[in-house]
């Protein structure tokens, strides 16, 4: 994998740092829980816009996330969110008027709600300049140059040198459009803004341990190996099962743990990823508890069961990754990583993450369990941490997805899935060749 070598190894350089990767990380016991943090000091107001008003930013019975649970905890009164954006006036209405009935009302009793960030901005008093915009609107809106899917380039239009946050995957568009993702990025760096993207799990505190132990011991990952195993019978959006609204299971939600390959093993050769997966139509993808009704669904954008993906990376390595559905209600996911002796394995990082590592010369395996670890909380408080400048240690805050590393995971994606996609259609060409359909 594309690793640092010792040799080049700059070691005072952490934001650059990584012998795993040129990845930053934190100290993982920098990483502290939600409910032992102190309010950042001070007693101005800090303006945040959200855009979007759905489960992401104020949660559902999908999975812990909730972002605006998250910014009242590390903000506390200080929190003013002075609009939200949402094209669905009364979800967003209603969500605001929860807020408004409970203990945070500071922060959302003069929230206003808007269709359109032009409509925000024609509108908007001087004093409802937001420090932070966070994105959470669904990903086909956004991550394009293409009118009405340009909210990045509209947020630094409208507001430079305003932090953004934005939510994973940066876009589920047309592939063509990645290379708009790209001149995205670069606008970002260009004007030096600040801009972390939702893949939260490079902020748990086991993922980051992983990192430490690499670092430490100066390794270079020679493998990773993902597994992504979803409840599918808690998903009950049509948009999720239609590839054409999401791009598929692995641009939209695999997503993660391919950050986490990316992550730990390096940048992928593309040109190298091969994928097979297992359809819809096929004897064993049939399933018993779908919460949507599949047959609204035009057969070619139904989506896979299974997706299984081998790739190496810019340096001569091997990298693996895989994701299919599970039942239940909670997901079932590992990431492996493999240097020199070293096995390091993370498991079940959605509910109780826990780290299993094997050392050289022990065949002991030691378990580390993380309870009560809130990588989301951990994303939102680094962010703002480096919006406020207020560390006077600089390798306190990190930010760990930048929007163009999280454009390459994106990339990543869509070359595994047009890859499983090329074998099922050569599959079926030869199966038609020898007389059989599928
Ligand atoms: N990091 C995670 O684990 C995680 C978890 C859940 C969702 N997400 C991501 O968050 C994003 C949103 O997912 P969700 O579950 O909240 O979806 P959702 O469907 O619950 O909510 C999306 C909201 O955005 C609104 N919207 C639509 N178009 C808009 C536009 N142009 N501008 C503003 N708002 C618009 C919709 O009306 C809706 O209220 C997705 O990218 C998803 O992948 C990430």
């Amino acid at each position: 994998m594309a690793n640092r070598r010792p040799s080049d190894r700059r070691p005072s350089d952490r934001r650059a740092s990584g012998i795993s990767s040129r990845r930053p990380s934190i100290d993982p016991w920098r990483l502290v829980p939600m409910d032992k943090v102190t309010h950042i000091s001070g007693s101005d107001d800090f303006n945040v816009l959200f855009i979007g008003a759905g489960n992401i930013m104020f949660g559902s019975d999908e999975g812990p996330w909730n972002h605006s649970f998250r910014f009242e905890h590390k903000l506390g009164r200080r929190l003013k969110v002075v609009a939200l954006i949402d094209p669905a006036i009364e979800r967003a209405t209603a969500v605001l008027q929860k807020k408004c009935d409970s203990f945070v009302v500071s922060a959302y009793q003069d929230t206003r709600v808007f269709k359109t960030l032009e409509d925000f901005v024609k509108n908007m008093a001087p004093k409802d300049r937001p420090r932070a915009v966070i994105v959470g609107s669904p990903p086909m809106f956004r991550g394009s140059l293409v009118p009405g899917r340009d909210i990045e380039m509209q947020i630094l239009k409208y507001f430079p040198g305003v932090a953004m946050f934005i939510e994973k995957p940066v876009a589920t568009g047309p592939k063509a459009e990645i290379q708009d993702a790209f001149t995205i990025a670069k606008t970002i760096q260009d004007t030096k803004t600040i801009c972390s993207v939702g893949y939260m799990l490079r902020y748990l505190k086991a993922t980051q341990m992983m990192k430490q132990i690499i670092d430490e011991n100066q390794l270079t990952v020679m493998s990773t190996i993902a597994r992504y195993g979803c409840a599918y019978e808690s998903i009950a959006k049509p948009d999720w099962w239609d590839k054409s609204k999401s791009a598929g299971p692995i641009v939209e939600q695999g997503t993660h743990f391919c950050d986490l390959s990316r992550y730990f093993g390096g940048e992928v050769d593309i040109s190298t990823v091969v994928a097979h997966s297992l359809e819809w139509d096929e004897h064993a993808g049939q399933l018993s508890k779908m919460a949507v009704d599949e047959s609204k669904i035009a057969p070619e954008n139904r989506i896979p069961r299974v997706t299984s993906a081998t790739c190496t990376t810019v340096e001569p390595s091997g990298a693996s990754r895989t994701s299919l559905l599970c039942k239940g209600t909670n997901y079932s996911c590992e990431l492996e990583v493999y240097a020199d002796g070293y096995m390091l394995k993370l498991v079940d990082p959605y509910v109780q993450p826990t780290l299993y590592m094997r050392k050289p010369g022990d065949d002991h395996e030691q378990v580390v369990r993380f309870p009560d670890d809130d990588p989301f909380f951990s994303e939102v408080s680094n962010l703002i941490d480096i919006i406020e400048d207020i560390e006077e240690d600089p390798e306190a805050a990190q930010i760990l997805s930048s929007y163009e590393d999280a454009v390459r995971t994106y990339e990543l994606t869509w070359a595994i899935r047009e890859a499983s996609e090329r074998s099922r259609a050569a599959a079926k060409a030869k199966a038609v060749a020898a007389g059989k359909t599928q």
